[in-house]
């Protein structure tokens, strides 16, 4: 396999991005080009950000798994696609070849149609880091069936939402999950989410930690009985669906700054091309290495870029079921020795903890392999950087930051290892095809500034102006949403949420968000839908919910909660977090609660955000202004009272 359009020189970056400018449907015509249609596209791109719609490949016919499986078979069905590493040291790790994973991939489309599947229906995942996760997903590609793969740190109730906000009438799940020393029941959780969820007809369940579980007749079949039927059927073979490259691949649900999650909906075209040239790209990934990305499938990190990215670019990826810190901290360390991992991409959360532990465990491993580290999730602080250069890296790998988002589907700014340079703490340049703005908040550009270090940046909120293959194309059931949430702060812009500055060289350093959106170890969380946990709490009058800075996670959970004075039982703050993790799961529960008489609101009743968000970041003596507030006297005991 080879990438013509992989960039190997600065000077060949600068002319693939101007060409990307210049001429955009001609830049993605030509990678596109290097893909197995089944019907070449009619027009490149049909695009319009205030009626919101975006349209890249339309008339064009493909099955994405025939890319990330079928075109392999020949010259590299012997090599590894996915290496599967358990989360117990001991067990013995898997290896599926592209011929392997192609041959299982069909027998699980067997097992979905056999099931009631069809294209266009909506198949929700729930299932641990295990091969079959991976196997499920591209079943449900190759029958055009629009997967839905839920964390499985997410609750019952969590689930719920989501399988109704997309009526998804079928699950595959698994008895449980290993994570660390844990077992995680995943089926029992199902089994919740499913009394408020009678729609669901057909749940498969994959053995994997043999928790008791119970199955319903007629509505959960074993997955390796299902198998078994396929078996006896003969011939393997499954004919992958013809989808449109416009049709939708997948729905992943993600947070805002309003209400309950939103359903991120992802083509089958554009989504392909965006994430294997980006991966190709970034990572520099040459045939023959092992590259691992740390991420969950079930966030979309997973899916672009251990899932599909890799496999569509013939790549070996690693897939792990555990966690850094089982049974040590070394266990990332230890990976990458035995696998002799050439590309490691991780978060800058796993960074930091893996730090606390010091540079022993490092030491008893070689790490000679790896050739290119990656970080992803948030802003990677300066001395992160260096530590994971330094120990890790050894000096010698180059280290890309990759900014991107759900919503974006691939990296969109990011340094292409050892091609263009990196800067610490900086995403640096645009991908090619991405055309980045900094506004301010009537929505001109930006203008450059002088800051304290006497730099001359530009300073602003962070939009993209021109469509990329991997853009989000709606969200699901809700179109007027999508426009709302990305279309409608700037016009003609597609608003990221976050902020950002830019030096003089172009160099962009993302600084987070600028929306109510909490990014907590990497994890994207709505205040809003904290909040709404919080006081559904019996005995909670209301809530506000902010971020802090936590040296681990990036950003900890600090809510003021409001409660009320004649309830019998004293509150507990851990029956919040109880139902914190009940109804969204325990990846949301506040770091801080502190119970308040009052929140600071403004005449109107609004609270004031911005004076709790200071408060919980320590910077009490610089509150601002507070003269607007209804009774300025809650922020004096808010203050004293500060945890
Ligand atoms: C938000 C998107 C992209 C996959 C993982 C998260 C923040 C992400 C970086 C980075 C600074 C980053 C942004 C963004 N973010 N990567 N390299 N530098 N910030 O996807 O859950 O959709 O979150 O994560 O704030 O908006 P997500």
């Amino acid at each position: 396999m080879s990438y013509p359009f992989q960039i190997k020189t600065k000077e060949a970056y600068e002319k693939a991005y101007q060409q990307s400018v210049s001429d955009p449907e001609g830049f993605w015509a030509d990678v596109a080009e290097q893909f197995t249609w089944k019907q070449k596209w009619d027009k490149v791109l049909n695009w319009d950000f205030k009626d919101t719609f975006i349209e890249w490949f339309r008339g064009g016919k493909l099955n994405i798994t025939e890319n990330c499986l079928d075109r392999h078979l020949e010259d590299r069905g012997d090599t590894p696609a996915i290496i599967w590493e358990p989360n117990d040291p001991e067990s013995r790790h898997r290896i599926l070849t592209y011929k392997e994973l192609h041959f299982k991939v069909m027998q699980f489309a067997h097992v979905l149609r056999n099931n009631g599947v069809k294209k266009g229906d909506r198949v929700c995942i729930y299932l641990g880091m295990v091969p079959e996760l991976a196997i499920a997903t591209l079943a449900c590609a190759r029958i055009g069936a629009i997967h839905s793969v839920i964390f499985g740190g997410f609750s019952a109730q969590s689930i719920a939402d989501r399988l109704q906000d997309a009526h998804a009438a079928f699950i595959i799940t698994a008895d449980g999950a290993y994570r660390g020393n844990k077992d995680i029941p995943l089926k029992s959780t199902i089994d919740d989410a499913l009394t408020t969820c009678p729609f669901v007809r057909k749940v498969i369940v994959l053995t994997r930690t043999h928790t008791p579980v119970s199955m319903i007749k007629g509505r959960d079949v074993w997955w390796e009985d299902e198998i078994k039927n396929v078996e006896t059927m003969g011939n393997p073979y499954f004919e992958a669906e013809v989808m449109d490259a416009e049709d939708p691949l997948f729905i992943l649900y993600t947070s805002g700054s309003t209400g309950k999650p939103k359903g991120v909906v992802h083509s089958c075209g554009g989504y392909m091309v965006y994430t294997t040239y980006s991966f190709v790209n970034v990572f520099q990934y040459t045939p023959g290495d092992v590259y691992f990305c740390t991420a969950d499938i079930g966030w979309i990190t997973g899916h672009s870029y251990i899932v599909y990215g890799p496999l569509a670019a013939g790549a070996t990826t690693l897939i792990f079921e555990g966690i850094p810190t089982y049974p040590d901290a070394g266990r990332f360390w230890d990976i990458v020795d035995k696998h002799r991992v050439n590309i490691l991409y991780t978060a800058p959360t796993a960074i930091r903890s893996l730090m606390s532990f010091g540079t022993d465990l490092i030491k008893q491993y070689k790490l000679d392999s790896l050739k290119v580290l990656g970080s992803v999730g948030e802003p990677i602080n300066e001395e992160a950087w260096h530590w994971f250069d330094e120990n890790i890296g050894k000096g010698k790998c180059p280290i890309v930051d990759t900014w991107w988002q759900t919503e974006t589907g691939g990296i969109m700014i990011s340094n292409l290892a050892g091609v263009t340079p990196s800067k610490p703490s900086y995403a640096t340049l645009p991908l090619p095809g991405i055309q980045p703005v900094l506004v301010d908040e009537n929505g001109n550009d930006a203008q450059p500034v002088t800051n304290d270090k006497g730099e001359t940046i530009v300073s602003g909120n962070l939009c993209i102006r021109f469509p990329w293959p991997g853009i989000l194309r709606t969200t699901y059931g809700d179109h007027e949403r999508f426009k709302q949430a990305y279309f409608s702060t700037y016009e003609n812009k597609y608003f990221t949420g976050d902020g950002s500055f830019r030096d003089t060289d172009g160099n962009y350093r993302i600084t987070g968000r600028v929306d109510d959106v909490l990014n907590v170890s990497g994890h994207r969380i709505g205040t809003a839908e904290v909040e709404n946990a919080i006081n559904m709490h019996s005995g909670v009058i209301e809530s506000a919910v902010v971020g802090y800075p936590h040296p681990i996670k990036g950003q900890g959970i600090y809510a003021f909660v409001v409660t009320e004075n004649s309830h019998v039982h004293e509150l507990n703050k851990d029956d919040i977090l109880q139902t914190v993790s009940r109804l969204i799961g325990a990846i949301a529960k506040p770091d801080k609660i502190q119970l308040v008489s009052g929140l600071p609101k403004t005449r109107s009743g609004k609270i004031m955000r911005r004076i709790l968000r200071k408060i919980a970041e320590g910077e009490t003596g610089n509150i601002g202004d507070t003269s607007t507030l209804l009774d300025p006297a809650v922020v004096e005991d808010i203050i004293k009272n500060k945890l």
